[in-house]
């Protein structure tokens, strides 16, 4: 039998079973709960690396990985120079209803409609094309001051295939070759200021990694200003930066690496010589994803070809594993160090065969009604999740100060028809 899945550092919380249990009898299950402590000290920690690295620097909150308000607010409350990466009209709504200042929305979409360029333009600081058929579409609205494009540098790294975001299989993108000729255009056609952006994949746990990615963003941005005589104003290395799912995976040193990542903007920008871009990331998972777990109450236990613990979450509640077959720690509330005595597939109640929020996993014996704790869902957790099977959404819970607060509702069933009309016979 492998190993029991011990480390993690919310663990403390899981071998509380009384707290726990309480949580579940006070506002249910399935359940997202984070733990604003560590979210908070986990952006701190990051802000604390990037200002010993980089003199101008901002960082950017994916909000793709977590809108839940509350949560924003309260990042930006300890980190009040928050900014955020957006890519729909719904992200940059919550944006500016959580207070993130206008300068510091940088929107990055693909395949806009002129609507969505419309309000982007109208309420991001900062728009991030990814294509000359993006700005084609702008140049119709408005010639905006500044705009930025995002280069595919023609690799691209992730934890697994499905989430690399440059190189050749990707949809998102400028290749090298264009792109000088694109930033032309925009030039010459009124625009004053440039960026420019490259997220390549999610998940990189190598800190050498990124040094190689900003590398080839540093080298084709300066080609660009010494072809077109300007001077990028910010320069975007996008998110991707992981987090340990596994306990063999290794955190990030981000010191080391924004160490790293400092030299080498220095080598190709030497602030005592001129004007230097600002320095911008958009993390999303490293901020927040281990942050958060979702209990989940085992409903039913079935011996057939293999044995399946049912939850009462599935591929609704939480979509990762079904969409990526993602690994994600379980924990048996309460006895996290249990032994493993069982292997099973975990699933929910979703009428799909690909419902699982974990396959072959080892495990410690459970019964119906027990509590389990999904981990590090807190990046993709309950932004991915679904009404599918028409099934409400489950609620959020913040525990922070040594209190609980419930910070978005479980849907209920008349939630998911409160926007259909139909003649009741
Ligand atoms: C443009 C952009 N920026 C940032 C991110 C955040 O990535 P991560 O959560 O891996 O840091 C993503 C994620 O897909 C993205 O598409």
């Amino acid at each position: 039998m492998p190993k029991t899945d011990s480390q993690h550092p919310l663990r403390y919380l899981i071998s509380d079973r009384d707290a726990v249990n309480e949580l579940a009898q006070q506002y249910g299950t399935p359940l997202y709960v984070y733990d604003g402590d560590r979210l908070i000290s986990n952006l701190q920690h990051l802000d604390a690396a990037l200002a010993s690295a980089f003199s101008d620097y901002q960082i950017c909150f994916a909000l793709k990985a977590n809108t839940n308000p509350h949560l924003l607010s309260i990042m930006k409350e300890s980190l009040p120079s928050l900014g955020a990466d957006c890519s729909s009209p719904g992200e940059l709504y919550i944006a500016e209803q959580v207070g993130i200042d206008n300068k510091r929305r940088l929107y990055t979409g693909n395949y806009e409609t002129t609507e969505e360029l419309n309000l982007a333009l109208a309420s991001a600081g900062h728009l991030n094309l990814d294509d000359i058929t993006s700005f084609d579409r702008l140049m119709k609205i408005r010639i905006p001051d500044e705009i930025s494009f995002r280069l595919n540098p023609g690799f691209g790294s992730g934890s697994f295939p499905e989430v690399v975001t440059s190189g050749k299989e990707a949809k998102f993108g400028i290749q090298e070759v264009k792109i000088a000729e694109i930033y032309r255009r925009a030039k010459e056609s009124g625009v004053k200021r440039f960026g420019i952006q490259c997220m390549s994949g999610s998940g990189n746990l190598d800190g050498d990694y990124f040094v190689r990615l900003l590398t080839a963003i540093l080298t084709c941005a300066r080609k660009l200003e010494s072809e077109l005589g300007f001077t990028f104003s910010f320069i975007s290395l996008g998110g991707g930066y992981g987090v340990p799912y596994r306990n063999d995976e290794k955190p990030l040193d981000v010191n080391e690496m924004f160490g790293k990542l400092g030299a080498t903007f220095r080598s190709f920008y030497d602030p005592s010589n001129g004007a230097s871009p600002r320095f911008v990331i958009e993390p999303g998972k490293i901020v927040i994803a281990d942050s958060a777990f979702l209990l989940a109450r085992v409903s039913g236990i079935k011996e057939s070809y293999k044995t399946f613990v049912g939850l009462d979450a599935g591929m609704n509640t939480f979509l990762r594993p079904a969409l990526y077959k993602t690994y994600h720690k379980i924990f048996k509330v309460g006895d996290p160090k249990a032994p493993h005595e069982i292997v099973a597939d975990f699933t929910g109640g979703i009428c799909e065969n690909t419902d699982r929020l974990a396959t072959d996993r080892s495990f410690p014996n459970v019964k119906e009604g027990d509590l389990v704790a999904i981990m590090d869902v807190g990046a993709y957790g309950f932004s991915m999740a679904s009404q599918y099977n028409t099934r409400p959404r489950p609620a959020e819970v913040l525990l922070l100060n040594g209190e609980s607060r419930l910070i978005r509702q479980r849907e209920k069933i008349q939630d998911l028809f409160s926007h259909t009309e139909w003649n009741a016979s």
